[in-house]
């Protein structure tokens, strides 16, 4: 039954499973699209339920155990602007409902270069910055200009310069406080001018193999997706919300000891301490095509935890704590989720 809170409709009682690509079937006690940023202060303000209004972009990167008894807005907002600024750069501003790939192929239609490593990632603009979404070396933090959310703390619009959004791998200050912003409109600086970042295992191979010699940026995007398509299951055919896991982080010292027993684990340095594959570790710890009724770990990649069908929520997470348990055994490595989990 709709109802009126502000100038837009709910709806109530809403199955979220269309709305998340893990295709958990849980209900939403009420649901609401928004499609205009002025309507948020009100909508957020009045929201009923016991739990607190929860933001959706595409669902490409949360799992639902259970119903969810409060509002849930999906985010429809559109548009993007674009301004040059003095020092060449093209200033985009992008309202967060916009789609993400669809938006890197734009780019590049424009002739703006940046975020071409960052092809075929599922989701809304929105939701980028709340992980800081990455993939083939390129973290999308490096072409942000700032975030512009709704602060339910002060109730106000806030624009938030890339230095305050307290970006990390697949980290931010959204993230760290997930109630708090709504973000509407994102900010990035693209330009024509280009560097390549082709430094990621299978990338020059895959534009070696493509006959690529002196590639732009088009053709690293498409290389990107033929890599993707080829490793990762498409959420359309296979519920999955890609990586459920981060790559765990971990002290020199550690992967040092680990390494003894498995030398050829993969480990890359990185500022922040060793980081290890979570991939090879589940799949190591013989996880990878593990399946427990429609709930299972793809036998594709060993990071994806996925939907056969009908798996509800709490079997998927059962599956995900067999996961890190197992992990947790053979290496002693604690496993860290990736996407939200309600
Ligand atoms: P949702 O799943 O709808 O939301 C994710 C989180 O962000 C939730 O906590 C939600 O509350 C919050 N949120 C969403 N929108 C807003 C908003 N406007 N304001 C405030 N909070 C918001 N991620 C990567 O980083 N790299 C990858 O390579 C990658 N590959 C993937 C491959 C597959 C097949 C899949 C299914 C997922 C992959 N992901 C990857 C994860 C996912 O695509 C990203 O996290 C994406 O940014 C999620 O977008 P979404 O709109 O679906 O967000
Ligand atoms: N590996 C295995 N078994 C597997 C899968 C992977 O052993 O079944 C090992 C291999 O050694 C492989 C290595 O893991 O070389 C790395 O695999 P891959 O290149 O697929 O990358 P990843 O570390 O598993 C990360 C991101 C992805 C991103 C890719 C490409 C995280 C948690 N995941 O995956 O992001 O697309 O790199 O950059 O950082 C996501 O966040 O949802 C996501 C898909």
């Amino acid at each position: 039954m709709p109802k009126k809170t502000s100038a837009i409709d709910m709806q109530e009682n809403i199955s979220l499973q269309p709305y998340t690509t893990l295709r958990a079937p849980v209900r939403a006690r009420w649901f609401v699209a928004l499609d205009d940023a002025s309507e948020l202060p009100d909508l957020l303000e009045h929201a009923p339920g016991s739990q607190p209004p929860l933001v959706l972009g595409e669902g490409s990167n949360c799992l639902f155990t259970r119903d969810y008894d409060g509002l849930v807005i999906r985010v429809t907002l559109e548009g993007i602007k674009r301004h040059d600024l003095d020092d060449g750069a093209t200033r985009l501003v992008v309202a967060a409902g916009e789609n993400w790939h669809r938006f890197v192929r734009w780019t590049l239609d424009q002739g703006l270069a940046g975020i071409e490593n960052l092809a075929l990632i599922p989701g809304t603009v929105g939701a980028a910055p709340i992980q800081n979404i990455g993939a083939y070396g390129v973290e999308v933090e490096s072409c942000i200009a700032s975030v512009t959310a709704y602060d339910r703390n002060v109730r106000e619009f806030v624009e938030l310069a890339r230095e305050d959004c307290g970006f990390a791998y697949r980290d931010s200050i959204f993230k760290q406080e997930p109630h708090r912003y709504v973000v509407t409109a994102v900010s990035f600086d693209l330009r024509k001018e280009f560097t390549l970042h082709l430094d990621y295992a299978g990338l020059r191979e895959r534009l070696a193999t493509r006959g690529i010699t002196d590639p732009g940026p088009v053709d690293v995007a498409d290389a990107v997706e033929s890599l993707r398509r080829e490793k990762l299951p498409d959420p359309a055919l296979l519920g999955n919300a890609g990586s459920f896991f981060k790559n765990p982080v971990v002290a020199g010292e550690t992967a040092a000891k680990l390494r003894a027993h498995h030398p050829d684990m993969p480990a890359f340095d990185t500022p922040a301490g060793t980081k290890l594959s979570a991939g090879w570790l589940i799949e190591q710890a013989g996880m990878k095509g593990y399946r427990d009724g429609d709930a299972g770990i793809s036998d594709r990649h060993a990071l994806v935890l996925v939907n056969h069908g009908n798996a509800t929520g709490e079997q998927l997470w059962a599956v995900a704590a067999k996961v890190r348990e197992a992990v947790r055994e053979s290496f002693g490595i604690e496993l860290e989720p990736e996407p939200r989990v309600y």
